[in-house]
């Protein structure tokens, strides 16, 4: 076949995938086979790799993404996406609409769900996806046009004709339950933290750095929202059916309501039908239908005055407490767990449910047996919120919390103002121990690959991990005969804990598992004394000088370094090679020195990061965030509204990137005394530890 022949199969395909992936996402009416769909795009990414500079990028081969990573452009929104007002009560949802139908006379209300996503503004031109970018400020926004182009529901090329050569649609992406039970299914497997719920997942999603991931996570975009100059449509419903012919996913429940009566009907109806829904929703949206209505009554500067969401009451389910189970964390917490009669809540079926602590039970007076009301909150597992009384058993007795450890036996012990129990016995407790070696593996730690939970509890049993330290003493051999394991995933294992000796010191610091020293912590805490040994020797009051640490955290870990079995396993760690030192850059001149530095936006030549790293070259000091500390800001092409307007208001000076470069250019470098090789000394040098 010829190029032209070529090229021209490249757009029947494009156009016949389109179609069908029309005809399967959107209409739910497929006509081809998945096996026949996959042939069609397979056919068509051979095609693009032959011919490159002729695919199209709306092609439907991009749905299925690239692993390229994306570093998200902020764009200004060409009309700005305005949020909603809210209401809870339907008095004051009455009263709103009362006032507008005084104000205006007759008026047609459409109502719609309100989804539980996150909010994306499409941007098309000629009927071509042109742009996706999230809500940001309500401004700008991220551009995340490669993440939405995986989300089969989203057209990439209109069907039909008569729509604006430019506009806007905005609408709600939204991760199905079905996507969002396998997506923490897929993470529960693999060791990872679970995600609190739907709207999380897919706002997360959104921002991933491969497309390609996006792509299997299954989300959805259902739109209900058109911004365009002159766009001939005089209602919103009008408006919703038209983009419903060019291929949009738009919600078939929505309702034009002619009174309050008509409004509330339908959220009475869609506060229990909505349980049956394959997606999350929170309430119900009211628009005013017409268009020029919506023109009278204009908006404030956040939302507009011709729209209200009402927000449903949290779903809650009713079901009986069975038991109780006591799990022992990393550090001891103990954690009462309620195992329920299986009962359905918001999608899920709920199993489980978390007390947090003996104060609420005891607060809440929950006892065995109990008829006891379940929420969802923003966690993953729902909570108990409540005892129906009336229908407890007369023969039910207060709950007994217990004294001691379900795992080892041990006293439990209560720190002040903690409401939390813990078992105190740290170096023998088996959770705890096993706890600790999982949470010194986990990417933000040591990141071993390799070494999952699963394995963790193999090699606990067979006596080879007692301790952190272990995990640098494993015998390939053994290891290798490990059941389920074999000689590959050994070998796996092993170059893991090779490459976790490259760590840096803020990760091991915090991959150390001490009681309250989270990842952030670590950071300030290694930054502020540069050596394992140095925070060793610290005393309280010293520790407490670091950003970030109080008195809590400050004995938490001086009780760590006294404690003799931490201080053996130190050493170990130690004679292994991981990092104890602080890496810090040896400033190349001082035309930075004492200066605190925030680096914002995007730069021409250079990442953010290599700004940074400029900074610190140059003896300066890099912050985070504007306050009256920073004595300049180094502004990119996007910083962002909110950092500029606080850097003005306190007078911190906003220089640009060449002014910036002109300040450090001209700088003298430092004069080293006696350093033997000073052609290294822009590198990164350890600052040496001392022993402790
Ligand atoms: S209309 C100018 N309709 O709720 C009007 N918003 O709390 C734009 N949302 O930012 C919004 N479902 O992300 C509209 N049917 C619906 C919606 C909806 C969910 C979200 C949207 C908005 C937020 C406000």
């Amino acid at each position: 076949m010829s190029r032209t022949d070529d090229i021209k199969r490249m757009r029947q395909l494009e156009q016949e995938l389109d179609y069908h992936s029309q005809r399967y996402y959107v209409d739910n009416a497929p006509e081809i086979s998945d096996f026949e769909f996959d042939a069609l795009l397979r056919e068509l990414q051979d095609l693009e790799a032959t011919y490159p500079e002729d695919a199209d990028p709306n092609s439907p081969t991009k749905r299925v993404g690239s692993d390229l990573t994306t570093e998200f452009e902020s764009v200004e929104h060409r009309y700005p996406m305005q949020s909603l007002a809210n209401t809870y009560s339907s008095e004051e949802l009455g009263e709103w609409i009362d006032r507008i139908v005084k104000e205006l006379g007759e008026v047609e209300f459409v109502t719609e769900l309100k989804f539980d996503g996150t909010a994306i503004s499409l941007c098309y031109e000629n009927g071509a996806l042109k742009r996706a970018v999230t809500r940001g400020d309500g401004r700008r926004g991220d551009d995340v046009t490669n993440n939405v182009r995986t989300i089969t529901s989203v057209p990439l090329k209109l069907r039909g004709e008569g729509y604006p050569a430019l506009f806007e649609i905005r609408g709600e992406i939204i991760m199905p339950y079905a996507s969002f039970d396998r997506l923490n299914r897929e993470r529960e497997a693999a060791g990872e933290p679970l995600l609190a719920n739907p709207r999380n997942a897919a706002a997360g999603t959104l921002k991933l750095q491969s497309s390609q991931t996006v792509a299997h996570r299954g989300l959805d975009c259902t739109l209900y929202h058109l911004a365009g100059d002159n766009l001939p449509y005089t209602t919103h419903a009008e408006m919703l059916s038209t983009a419903r012919g060019w291929g949009f996913k738009i919600s078939d429940h929505t309702a034009i309501c002619r009174s309050r009566e008509e409004v509330e009907k339908f959220i009475a109806y869609w506060d229990t039908e909505r349980k049956a829904l394959p997606y999350a929703t929170d309430g119900v949206v009211i628009k005013v239908n017409s268009y020029a209505q919506q023109r009278t009554l204009g908006s404030t500067a956040k939302a507009p005055r011709w729209a209200v969401a009402y927000k449903f009451q949290a779903e809650k389910a009713l079901t009986k407490l069975l038991s109780v189970d006591f799990q022992v964390g990393r550090t001891g917490a103990i954690t009462p767990v309620a195992n329920l009669e299986p009962v359905q809540l918001a999608g899920t079926v709920v199993k489980r449910a978390s007390i947090h602590n003996a104060d609420q039970i005891a607060q809440l007076d929950i006892r065995l047996g109990d008829m006891v009301y379940i929420e969802k909150g923003g966690e993953i597992i729902p909570k108990i919120t409540g005892v129906e009384q009336s229908l407890r058993t007369s023969d039910s007795k207060p709950f007994e919390y217990i004294t001691h450890c379900p795992e080892c036996g041990s006293e439990l012990v209560r720190f002040e103002g903690e409401a939390k129990h813990y078992c105190p016995n740290q170096s023998d407790c088996p959770p705890q121990i096993i706890g600790r070696i999982e949470h010194f593996v986990k990417r933000k730690a040591m990141d071993i690959e390799g070494l999952g939970g699963e394995t963790i509890e193999l090699l606990w049993q067979n006596g080879m991990l007692r301790d952190i330290a272990d995990i640098y003493h494993l015998d390939p051999v053994q290891l290798a005969s490990l059941p389920r394991l074999g000689e590959k995933s050994a070998a796996n294992i092993l170059e893991g804990v090779r490459r976790s000796k490259d760590v840096p010191f803020e990760r091991v610091l915090f991959a150390l598992g001490i009681r309250f020293v989270g990842e952030t912590t670590a950071k300030y805490i290694a930054t502020h004394f540069l050596s394992l040994d140095a925070i060793a020797r610290a005393s309280a009051e010293e520790l407490a000088e670091a950003e970030e640490v109080g008195d809590k955290i400050a004995r938490s870990i001086t009780e760590y370094f006294a404690d003799d079995n931490n201080r053996r396993i130190i050493e170990s760690l130690r004679e292994a090679g991981l990092k104890f030192d602080m890496e810090i850059k040896q400033p190349t001149s001082n035309a930075l020195l004492g200066k605190s530095v925030v680096i914002s936006g995007k730069f021409l030549g250079r990442s953010r990061d290599d700004m940074k790293a400029l900074v610190e070259e140059h003896g300066g000091k890099n912050l985070a965030a504007v306050s009256a500390n920073v004595d300049f800001i180094v502004a990119g092409e996007n910083m962002g509204p909110a950092k500029r307007q606080k850097a003005e208001k306190l007078g911190v000076k906003i220089l640009s990137e060449e002014e910036f470069m002109a300040l450090i250019e001209g700088a003298k470098p430092i004069e080293r005394e006696a350093v033997s090789e000073p052609e290294t000394s822009a590198e990164a040098k350890p600052v040496q530890g001392t022993l402790f």
